[in-house]
């Protein structure tokens, strides 16, 4: 020290992962990879839990089960994000919508919403009352992973969550919430008005508790017409952004929403800071679509992990030149299939956290 002062301990703190500096356009040397649905059903080690814990909502809702499956992909391939192990119907047990994962068969709404009376009875979702574990698990995975990665949290989008609880489960033709959007639109406003504060506070609740990053997953977009878009979906995603930049503006949102191909340039207009395609969408196209404010997510085709080795590698390598050398998070287009080769999963973290621009 100069002057004989003597210089107080620098606090070191570790570099923010790369994820997040992807998703706010810092510049990086590599893009950041993470797979959605990384923890599940292809993995053994999640097979030998469901083994022994049968139920879907017991996984998702004890805090060591949930600690113990989100990290099983983290201990096994290393990816930059860390996603909470729960699902996007897991608030609704908060909310006056019972509901059950069934295996085999998917979510199971007990008592489908379908008047406004109905709708009157979903109440207002208050996280740290209805869905304590997720607070718990997501402060115990941020220690755990401790920056090496981002731990990612995720909501579904209000259109997604109506059309699952409208329907009562998940669709192949979705009339049921059709019926209701095209002629008494109101009721599934009402109800999407809720779900939409009640993701915003959901978000904040995450961010708060241990989440560096949040997912929305709108799945279901893919169903709706761009009027209908921007009808029913695009209003509440923009609230929910809106609302919660006003409290954590330096959160990255990132937007998936599936299909959308055919809605790309109304998609940045949600106000979120990244966008994950899904592999219909070549990702020079979608580069150029989306426009130069947004980074990307994706879009590798989660069948590509059939694939052989060298397959695998030269689909990495021509969606990372596609996307350019900034703001792409390295994804799939949509979740990882049952029956994925877990030595193909391997290769893809290997492939991607080798390269460099
Ligand atoms: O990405 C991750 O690793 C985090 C875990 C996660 C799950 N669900 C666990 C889960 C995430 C991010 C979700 C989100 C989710 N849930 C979405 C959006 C993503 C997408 O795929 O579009 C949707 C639409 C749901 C609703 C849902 N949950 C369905 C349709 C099913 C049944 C799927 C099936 O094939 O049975 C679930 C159950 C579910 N959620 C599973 C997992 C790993 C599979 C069942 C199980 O593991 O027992």
């Amino acid at each position: 020290a100069v002057g004989g002062t003597v210089a107080e301990p620098k606090v070191v703190s570790a570099a923010e992962p790369l994820l997040l500096n992807a998703a706010r356009g810092k510049e990086v040397d590599r893009p950041p990879v993470w797979l959605m649905r990384q923890a599940g059903r292809y993995m053994k080690s999640y097979q030998a839990i469901c083994e022994k814990y049968p139920s879907f909502r017991e996984r998702s809702e004890n805090v060591d089960l949930v600690v113990e499956i989100s990290l099983q992909p983290w201990h096994d391939f290393r990816p930059d994000g860390v996603i909470l192990f729960s699902d996007i119907l897991t608030p609704l047990s908060g909310m006056n919508i019972p509901f059950d994962i069934v295996k085999g068969k998917g979510p199971v709404i007990f008592d489908p919403p379908s008047t406004a009376a109905d709708v009157e009875k979903v109440t207002e979702f208050i996280p740290e009352e209805s869905v304590p574990y997720v607070g718990e698990a997501l402060a115990i995975l941020r220690k755990e992973v401790n920056n090496e990665a981002a731990v990612l949290g995720f909501v579904g989008a209000p259109f997604t969550l109506a059309s699952y609880v409208v329907e009562g489960g998940s669709s192949k033709n979705f009339t049921k919430i059709k019926k209701l959007a095209f002629s008494q639109p109101k009721i599934l406003h009402s109800l999407l008005q809720k779900f939409a504060t009640s993701m915003a506070k959901y978000i904040r609740y995450q961010a708060d508790k241990g989440a560096q990053a949040v997912q929305i997953f709108d799945s279901w977009a893919t169903e709706l017409s761009p009027v209908d878009f921007e009808e029913f979906s695009l209003p509440y995603l923009k609230l929910i952004v809106d609302s919660v930049k006003q409290t954590h503006p330096d959160l990255p949102l990132i937007l998936y929403a599936s299909g959308s191909g055919g809605l790309l340039e109304r998609l940045p207009l949600t106000g979120v800071d990244v966008i994950s395609l899904d592999w219909t969408v070549d990702m020079a196209d979608g580069r150029r679509r989306l426009g130069p404010n947004v980074a990307v997510q994706g879009n590798v085709d989660p069948g590509v992990l059939f694939g052989s080795k060298e397959f695998i590698t030269n689909r990495i390598n021509d969606t990372v030149r596609k996307a350019g050398k900034s703001k792409h998070i390295l994804n799939l287009g949509h979740g990882i299939k049952v029956g994925t080769p877990e030595e193909n999963v391997a290769h893809f973290f290997e492939v991607a956290k080798g390269l460099r621009y």
